[in-house]
Order: structure tokens, then sequence, then C-alpha cells
């Protein structure tokens, strides 16, 4: 089979790595991929993934027979309902299955409608009652963005005066388009643990819980990032807990069968707030998330290509998951110096070969790229996941730093941290 995959990020080469073992995979072209992708497949380093027109040309030129889209931009774009039209494979949801991301206030009113666990809210299209009620709720209170703004959108407001500027700052422009409208939601509290799944004819296949570590520094101190580091499975998530939460994800994947026009045939990924009232949804993804996949596919040992592909033709009863249960995996983020503000690129990135040498170790590339000379240089903020399965938590965690001590570039920073936390129990969260 020729399989595109849309995407340039750790994300992406996770996925292109996991696809590229299927025995079925004959070629595969990732648009416009990275230094990391470059090894396992074809990079198609000029075409613009959330150009819906370009990719059908090629995939049709290409003789493509699956397209899996990776980020959210070219889904909600619209770029799956194209190459569906013209009957081709996909693994991503239509447009409107993408609203359960694209649109806070979409997924809010989904979430209500098939009674969804989730945090009370209101939307506003204004900003003098959207304050009002604010001043009314009082903080800690929760301003969101309506749409998409690279994960920025979001401002958990401690005191009155940060909700109030944070409410202001969206409808001025801070975002764009995105901030036309506004959700005020509850603040909840709790540990979060994230859950894919693989959803196809309005059934839900979850994957392994994952976390992610979002702010920058060690004791998760510092601005809010892309994700740092992440690790599955997550011990501190009860059996009651888990069970809970595949029942949502069961139930938003029946909804989206239920819903005109959905059509969801792809990953749609449950970010969850483990509340003391039972978890919660904070948001709904539509697409793998970015670093959970660098950990949650290295456990999976069934072919990632024949799931893909019985989910985009809609046949769930060929979907079947077998995971790597004596398995941990523990992925540490290498970031340029700056990140997540501004930072130099093309710094020489060595080491790569000494760290893989390592039992267990896989390092997955975000912002890399291999310049005309050969060489592996920093191409973003985020440059490397440095992932290791071990046969414990603290094996794979050791095993994740022993190769990132292995690979160097200047600026190289990481936090020293990650899964500490969870090492130490549920009642760090407290
Ligand atoms: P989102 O983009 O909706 O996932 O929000 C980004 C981050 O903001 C989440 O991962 C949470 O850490 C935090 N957050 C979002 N909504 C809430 C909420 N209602 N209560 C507490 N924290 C939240
Ligand atoms: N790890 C967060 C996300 O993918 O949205």
């Amino acid at each position: 089979m020729n399989v595109m995959l849309l995407g340039s990020g750790g994300r992406e080469h996770a996925l292109a790595w996991a696809l590229a073992k299927s025995p079925q995979m004959d070629k595969l072209y990732i648009a416009p991929g990275n230094g990391g992708t470059a090894a396992v497949g074809e990079n198609v380093a000029g075409l613009d993934a959330n150009n819906g027109a370009a990719v059908l040309a090629f995939a049709q030129e290409h003789s493509v027979d699956l397209v899996v889209i990776g980020p959210e931009a070219p889904l909600v774009a619209g770029v799956a309902d194209g190459l569906r039209a013209a009957g081709i494979a996909v693994f991503g949801p239509s447009a409107q299955g993408a609203q359960l991301e694209g649109s806070k206030d979409f997924s809010k009113q989904f979430m209500d409608r098939h009674s969804i666990p989730t945090a009370a809210y209101a939307t506003f299209e204004a900003c003098e009652p959207a304050l009002e009620y604010v001043r009314d709720q009082g903080a800690p209170i929760v301003i969101k963005a309506d749409g998409l703004a690279a994960g920025k959108g979001v401002v958990v407001a401690e005191t009155l005066q940060q909700a109030e500027d944070a409410v202001c700052a969206c409808f001025e422009g801070a975002f764009g388009e995105a901030g036309n409208r506004v959700v005020v939601e509850e603040c909840m509290t709790g540990p979060e643990c994230s859950l894919l799944a693989f959803v196809t004819a309005g059934r839900a296949f979850c994957m392994t819980t994952a976390q992610d570590h979002k702010r920058a520094y060690d004791g998760d101190k510092g601005p809010n990032t892309g994700g740092m580091g992440v690790y599955s499975p997550v011990p501190i998530v009860t059996e009651e807990e888990l069970a809970a939460m595949t029942a949502i994800m069961e139930t938003a994947a029946a909804a989206t069968a239920s819903e005109f026009d959905m059509d969801y045939r792809g990953c749609l990924y449950g970010g969850f707030m483990l509340t003391p009232a039972g978890p919660k949804i904070v948001e709904f993804n539509a697409r793998f998330g970015d670093p959970e996949t660098q950990v949650v596919l290295p456990r999976l040992k069934s072919d990632l290509l024949q799931v893909m592909l019985a989910c985009a033709e809609g046949r769930a009863d060929d979907v079947s998951l077998e995971w790597d249960d004596a398995s941990w995996a523990v992925s540490v983020v290498l970031a340029s110096a700056g990140y997540p503000g501004s930072y130099e690129k093309g710094k020489v990135i060595t080491g790569i070969e000494d760290a893989e040498a390592l039992d267990g170790v896989t390092v997955f590339h975000a912002g890399t790229k291999v310049d005309e000379a050969g060489s592996l240089l920093t191409n973003g903020g985020r440059v490397l996941n440095v992932t290791a399965l071990g046969p414990t938590f603290e094996a794979a965690r050791d095993q994740a730093y022993a190769a990132c001590q292995r690979i160097d570039f200047e600026g190289k920073q990481f936090r020293t941290d990650i899964g500490a936390k969870a090492l130490r129990g549920r009642s760090a969260w407290d």
C-alpha cells in the first residue's frame, strides 16, 4: 500500500515509524515531514498540508491508498472531506467532526447534548456580558478563545483581574478570529490524563493512558509549552477512573455517529481531569496528541496501518488492539534554548545513534531538518523526543535520561523531572 502522512512534528515521526513497520507498507510519503521522517519514508517538502487540492492532486498522482492526517489545521480545513469525496481512504475526521477541537463552544454543546461530564460553562460573543458573568462567578475561572489558537488561547485565571484581562484580550483580537467568541469555564482541579481512541462507525477503541508535562521548567513552573515530556501508562489512574474514561470515549464516539454529517474516522483525543467528582473532559482534540503519541505507539503491538485502514473504511469489526503491557514508556523533550519564547535554529545535532544504541531507546524528531550537506540540524523549539521503553516506570525514565545525555546540540534544554510527580503518587497533586 502507498500511504501519505500529513504533518511535520514528533507525533508524525512516531506515526511514520509505526506505520513503516507494517508488512503491507510499500511507499510512505510524509508531507512536509522532518529530519526523522526522511529516514522511514520520503518527505514531500514543498507540499502545503492545509491545501486540500494540492494534497488530493499529489495523492492521485502517486496512487496513494490511504492518507493519514496528523495535525488539526488540515482537519478543520476539510482536507479529509475532499479526499473522501474523491474516493481516497482517509484516517482523520471530517471538518464537521474536527469542530470538536476547532470550536470550544461546539465541543461544549456536543458534550451537553450527550451528557458527557465536563466543566460548567457559558459562551459569549461580546465583551461586556462576558465580564459581568466573570465578576458574578469569581476566580479562579478559565477563559478560552473559541477557535484554534495553537494551544495558547486558554487562561486559567487565579484572580478576577487576570480573568477580566483575558476576556478583554480575546475580544481585542489577541487570537484573531479564534477569539471572536469566548468560552468561560468553571475551574476544575485534579491530575490531567490523556486517553486517545481510534474511532470509526460510532465505536471507540481506546489506547493506553498518557500524561503530558505542559510547563517549560521543572516542578511544573514557567510558561505553557506544546509539551516537554510524557509517559504511558499513567500509574495514578484507578481502575474505576479508567472505566469511567473509557465509557466517556465510547459515549463520544457513539455520538459522532448520531450527529449529522460528522463521519468520524480517526483519532479522538480525550483530555481528562481526574476531579474529586470523577473524570471530566477538559477538551477533545480531533487528532493524536503530541507528545502522547510518542509514548503510546511504541507500546502498540498491533499493525497500525491495518488499524488505520479499517478505521478509514468504517470497518469497526476489524479493529483490534494489542498492547505491550509489560513495558512502560517515558519520553523527554530536548528543546532549543529560549523555547517557548524565541530561539535560534540551525544548530548541529550529534549523538542520536549513540542514544539509540541503548536498550529500548527511540529518538523521535520534532523540529529537525537535514541540510544539503547531510547534517542534521535543529529546526524548531521542540527538537527531539527521546523515548525509552523499560520493564518498570523507573527503568524507562532512567534509560530516557541516559539517552538524553548522549545527544548534544548548542542550547539543548530539557526538564529533569518527567514522571517524578507520578512516582510520588496521587498525593503529589494535592
Ligand atoms: P485546553 O486547550 O482546553 O486543553 O486547555 C489547556 C490547559 O488549560 C489544560 O490542559 C488544563 O491544564 C487547563 N484547563 C483548561 N480548562 C480547564 C478547566 N475548566 N479547569 C482547570 N484547568 C483547565
Ligand atoms: N499534548 C497535548 C495535545 O496534543 O494537545
